[in-house]
């Protein structure tokens, strides 16, 4: 019998998730069904219930929901607990268990599929909102050291003493980081999406470093402002996209794909 999945987020028409995963199944030969959903903005938990009532084995959870998430499962994974965010449910024995992939989905795209280890790495997280948080644990996980930079100063702070104890972390305003360099610089604000860019000094980017954009599109002014200013790679958050669904596709059916031929099919799209 086929597994269902979905995607549950509002907006979700633009959602890669079902073709991923549709690569994903069809390449390890697993039978899964795994669509779209719209809810209503007050109405998740409600469209949760409704899929496990539906018989559904899981779901992502996308914007705007990945907090509500949080709070609604009892169970949560440490890293998803880290966050506060939750990216991926797992519908078993009448409970939900809450997990967030999207650190994770970042560090393999960073280290595996861009080649850059993050051990002792300086990285500036760009943001102080729920993208950066999804994201801060894994880079200390990964060996890296921190400074939060965000247009709110106070978010940046607020972030960085949550997670003092999880690695050194510093909170900095923009104009803070002037004369400063990076070895990675990952942009977790939204600004992408309004086609702006957060005032970033010149200067930031160490030699050989890497900027990564958590949002994906070509030529995101985030991107474009890191090529002209040296970083050494520049990428923005499509693989990051497709590792972060291989990992909820192995934490529901235990088989992790191969991304690297499903990123390569994205990137001609
Ligand atoms: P998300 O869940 O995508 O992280 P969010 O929680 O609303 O969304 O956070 C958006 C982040 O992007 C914030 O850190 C925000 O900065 P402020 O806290 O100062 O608002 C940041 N952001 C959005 N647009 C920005 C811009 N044009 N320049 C710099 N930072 C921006």
């Amino acid at each position: 019998m086929t597994d269902k999945y979905a995607v549950i987020g509002n907006p979700v028409s633009h959602s890669k998730s079902p073709l991923i995963h549709k690569m994903f199944a069809e390449q390890t030969g697993q039978d899964i069904s795994y669509e779209k959903i719209e809810s209503p903005l007050d109405g998740f938990a409600d469209t949760t219930a409704q899929l496990r009532g539906d018989g559904y084995k899981g779901c992502n959870v996308t914007v705007p929901f990945k907090f509500e998430a949080f709070q609604l499962c009892k169970q949560l994974t440490g890293r998803a607990r880290a966050a506060q965010a939750v990216n991926t449910l797992r519908f078993e024995n009448g409970e939900i268990l809450g997990d967030n992939t999207d650190g994770a989905g970042l560090i393999a795209d960073i280290e595996q599929n861009l080649g850059c280890k993050l051990l002792f790495k300086k990285v500036l997280l760009m943001g102080a909102g729920g993208a950066a948080h999804g994201v801060i644990w894994q880079l200390f996980n990964a060996g890296a050291s921190i400074v939060i930079v965000n247009r709110t100063l106070d978010k940046a702070q607020l972030m960085a003493s949550e997670f003092t104890s999880y690695g050194t972390v510093f909170a900095s305003s923009y104009e803070g980081l002037a004369g400063k360099q990076f070895d990675v610089v990952v942009n977790a604000t939204s600004s992408s999406l309004s086609n702006k860019l957060a005032p970033l000094p010149k200067g930031v980017f160490a030699p050989g470093s890497l900027a990564y954009d958590m949002m994906y599109g070509k030529q995101t002014p985030f991107i474009k402002f890191a090529r002209e200013q040296g970083a050494a790679i520049a990428s923005d958050g499509l693989g990051m996209l497709v590792e972060q669904a291989a990992e909820a596709f192995y934490k529901w059916r235990g088989v992790r794909p191969d991304t690297a031929p499903v990123l390569a099919k994205l990137r001609l799209q």
